[in-house]
Parts: structure tokens; C-alpha cells; sequence
């Protein structure tokens, strides 16, 4: 198994290239599975969790082409609709099979995630809509099971924002009979980016973007060439590592306007963030202000962005209250960053952390894909070396880190540990 050793101190500069995002990629490639032909996609993020995805559609029978970032999709031939607890549990992401499955083919059986490190993680409310369409779904053996002749359209609720139930029905919809709406939509980019590619299909979208969204089902769609947006919590993980740095960097290929939310409060930390032509311009030049941080359902603060920011906290010139809202069990990093000699106390939703302290070099565990990646930019940041062992959680979502950081002239390498 693969560790990464860092040696901190080193300051940022240049410019680094931003991959697809993983959370647009991951419920594209499953739309793929709504329509029958070579579906083509760009941009497509080199990351364990596409190729978790990759190897699921392929066991359902859909033929896969392309490495690198164009990858091409053909579902015309299904030949089996479940999706088994050995991929599944390997990534929570596998549900957004289940819409797009029982859409198509009027049956699916997916295994339930189950827990993760971030909390409990339920899908009741991808059931409960399904439901709501028309279908019988059953949890049986640890799965869901849903059938259906047909789905209908339905006024579906969300109790919660939930991105990729969004996701899920978003899709189911598209083939259902009659008008689906679904109130209090998550509005993430990454739904957006999704709404896009299934109206490229064929299909009769409106409102994504904004917490109501409605869905004229049809009768089939057709293939597309689409692409993937950047990937913003990638983006915003380098902005913050040059906060934890100091120097000068470009962020090529961002999309600035999904990342309003981390501009504000990184200007507020004393951060100089300058949009310039295919990106954003992101400098240190003093100290990091302490500021307080509230995760939110997009536009607000994204939860994926939450334990990088404790990390530059953790560097700041006073206190810092970060509360977490949308996971109820996001502070995993915070006694890995202890060890590292940040200062922070956790209480109840919130973790106050106390800024300036030095931070060390040291080794570290990573928990969870996010916490992984503060865990390194405290190790940038920190004096002396950090081993980071199970970076295995890192490669799910982040494109080569130590390659673009060492880029950057971060001190950074993988060996075998
Ligand atoms: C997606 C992202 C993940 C991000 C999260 C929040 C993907 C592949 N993953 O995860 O990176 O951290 O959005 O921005 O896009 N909930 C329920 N019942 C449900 C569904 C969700 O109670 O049926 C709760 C969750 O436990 C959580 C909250 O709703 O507390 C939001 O979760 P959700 O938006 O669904 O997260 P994911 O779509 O899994």
C-alpha cells in the first residue's frame, strides 16, 4: 500500500491544470445507461472512483471504450441490472444506478451503501421517491430492489438537499409517462452539468440550477457528446494550499463562478483571488485571518471543501468556528490534524479552532477522501516531514495530487509503504 511523504515549508507557484469533476463524471456516465449507442464524454477524470464506476456498468453489460479523458459509453445491451455489495461498498456513488436501471429496464437491484466514515449516509429518500413514481421497491438481503412496468410522473419533496438523489430521480424521470417535479432540488453545478447532458439525449428538462425541477418524461433518448465541468473541490483544494503556503498560483481550467462561496471566505482570510482568462489567479501574501465557516447545500460552503479549510484554520491569526450541517460525522480529520499540533476542540456540529500554532510534521492516517486532502495541506504547511498512510482514499478523487503539487514546487512524493 502506497504512503506519501511530505516535507512542509516549501511555498507554491505556477500553474496547475484542473481535472473533470468526479461528481459530474460519476452520474453522467450512469445517464449512459438510460439510452441504447456510443455515448462520448470528455474531460473525464482519471480517479479510482471512475474506474469503480467503469467496472459496474460493465458488469451490467455496457461496453466501455476510451482511457485518458474522453471515454465512451454504450448500454445497448444489458444484460444484468444489479449492482453488488463489492463495488457498491467501495463507493456510495454506485446508487446512481438505481434511477437510471429501473427507468430503463423496469427492474434494479442495488446493494445498500450502507455506513461510511462521514455518517450514516441513508438513501431513503432515493427509495421514497422511486416509490412516489410508482415503483415496488422491497429491501431485501442488504439491497434494494425496485420494478416497475413503468414509472409515472410524480410532485416529489425532498425533505433534505441530497445531490445525488437529485441525481437519481432527475434521470428516472426522463423516461417516466407525464411531469415529474422535484421541490427542493439540490442546485450543485454537478446537477446542472447533468440536466445539460440528458437534455443533449433527448430530454425535457427545466429548472436545474434552482430548487425546482421539472421533467417531461419521453418516450426514448438518444446518445450524446458531452463534457464534464472542472472539477471545484479539486480547484479549491490548491486554493486553500496556497493559503497554507504562501505564493503565487494559477488555477487553469476552474470555473470561478461555482466557487463563490470559498472566494468570499478565503478574501476574508487575507487571501488575494483574481479571475484571469480559463481560471483564477490565487496569492498569499500575509498572514491567514481566522474567519468562521458554515457548510451548506450549494451555493453555500461546500461540505467537500470543509475539512481543507479546518486545516488553513488551523494556521489562522485568532479563533475559528466551523460548523459542520450537511454530514454529522465530518470531523474525522481533526485528530490526525491534533497530532500535527493544531488546536482544536470539537463540540457538538462545531469545531472551534484556535489559530497560529505551529504545525509539525507527522505521522498521519487519512480517513476519508476530504480529510486526506487537509491532511496534506497541513503537511505542506507543516515543519518537518508527514508520512500519510491509506492514500488510497486521496486517489478516489484527486488526479495525481503529488504530481500537480510537486509541480507547484510542493516536497512531495508516493512510495510504497
Ligand atoms: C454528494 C457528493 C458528496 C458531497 C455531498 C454533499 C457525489 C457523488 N457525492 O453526496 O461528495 O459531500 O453530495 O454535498 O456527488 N440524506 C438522507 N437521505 C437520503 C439522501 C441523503 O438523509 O436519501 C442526507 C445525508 O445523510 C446527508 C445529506 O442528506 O446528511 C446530504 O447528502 P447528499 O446530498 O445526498 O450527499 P450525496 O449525494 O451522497
Amino acid at each position: 500500500m502506497d504512503k506519501m511523504i511530505i516535507e512542509g515549508g516549501r511555498q507554491l507557484s505556477g500553474e496547475v491544470q484542473i481535472s473533470g469533476a468526479k461528481n459530474a463524471a460519476l452520474p453522467i456516465m450512469c445517464s449512459a445507461l438510460l439510452t441504447e449507442g456510443w455515448n462520448t464524454y470528455h474531460n473525464i477524470p482519471d480517479l479510482v472512483d471512475i474506474r469503480t464506476i467503469r467496472k459496474l456498468l460493465r458488469s451490467f453489460g455496457a461496453e466501455i471504450e476510451g482511457e485518458g479523458t474522453v471515454v465512451r459509453v454504450n448500454a445497448a445491451n444489458l444484460t444484468r441490472c444489479e449492482a453488488s455489495y463489492d463495488l457498491v461498498r467501495t463507493m456510495r456513488a454506485s446508487i446512481l444506478v438505481l434511477g437510471p436501471l429501473v427507468a430503463r429496464m423496469g427492474v434494479a437491484r442495488v446493494s445498500l451503501p450502507g455506513g461510511c466514515a462521514i455518517g450514516a449516509r441513508p438513501v431513503n429518500l432515493h427509495i421514497k421517491a422511486l416509490q412516489d413514481m410508482g415503483a415496488d421497491v422491497e429491501l431485501k438481503d442488504g439491497y434494494v430492489e425496485a420494478r416497475t412496468k413503468r414509472l409515472k410522473g410524480a410532485n416529489i419533496f425532498f425533505d433534505l438537499s441530497t445531490v445525488t438523489g437529485t441525481e437519481n430521480i432527475m434521470m428516472a424521470a426522463c423516461l417516466a409517462e407525464g411531469t415529474t417535479v422535484l421541490g427542493n432540488a439540490a442546485k450543485e453545478p454537478e446537477v446542472v452539468n447533468l440536466a445539460e447532458v440528458l437534455n443533449g439525449m433527448g430530454a425535457k428538462i427545466s429548472g436545474a440550477g434552482t430548487d425546482v425541477i421539472t421533467i417531461s418524461g419521453v418516450d426514448r433518448l438518444h446518445p450524446v457528446e458531452a463534457s464534464i465541468i472542472p472539477d471545484r473541490i479539486e480547484a479549491g483544494t490548491f486554493m486553500i494550499a496556497v493559503g497554507m503556503t504562501g505564493g503565487d498560483i494559477t488555477l487553469k481550467g476552474c470555473n470561478p463562478l461555482h466557487l463563490e462561496a470559498l472566494i468570499n471566505k478565503l478574501k476574508d482570510a487575507g487571501m488575494d483571488i483574481m479571475p484571469v482568462a480559463d481560471g483564477l489567479r490565487v496569492a498569499r501574501l500575509g498572514n491567514i485571518r481566522s474567519v468562521d465557516v458554515k457548510t451548506l447545500p450549494y451555493p453555500g460552503f461546500a461540505t467537500d471543501l470543509q475539512a481543507q479549510m479546518m486545516a488553513l484554520m488551523a494556521m489562522g491569526n485568532g479563533l475559528s468556528v466551523i460548523t459542520e450541517t450537511v454530514f454529522e460525522n465530518r470531523f474525522m480529520h481533526v485528530s490526525e490534524l491534533l497530532r500535527m499540533g493544531a488546536d482544536i476542540v470539537v463540540q457538538g456540529h462545531s469545531a472551534i479552532v484556535k489559530g497560529n500554532e505551529k504545525l509539525r510534521g507527522a505521522p498521519v492516517m487519512a480517513t476519508d477522501l476530504r480529510a486526506s486532502a487537509s491532511l496534506i495541506l497541513a503537511a505542506l504547511a507543516a515543519e518537518g516531514r508527514t508520512e500519510l498512510f491509506r492514500v488510497y482514499h486521496i486517489d478516489r478523487g484527486y488526479q495525481e495530487i503529488e504530481k500537480k503539487l510537486s509541480a507547484l514546487g510542493a516536497d512531495i512524493r508516493r512510495v510504497q509503504a
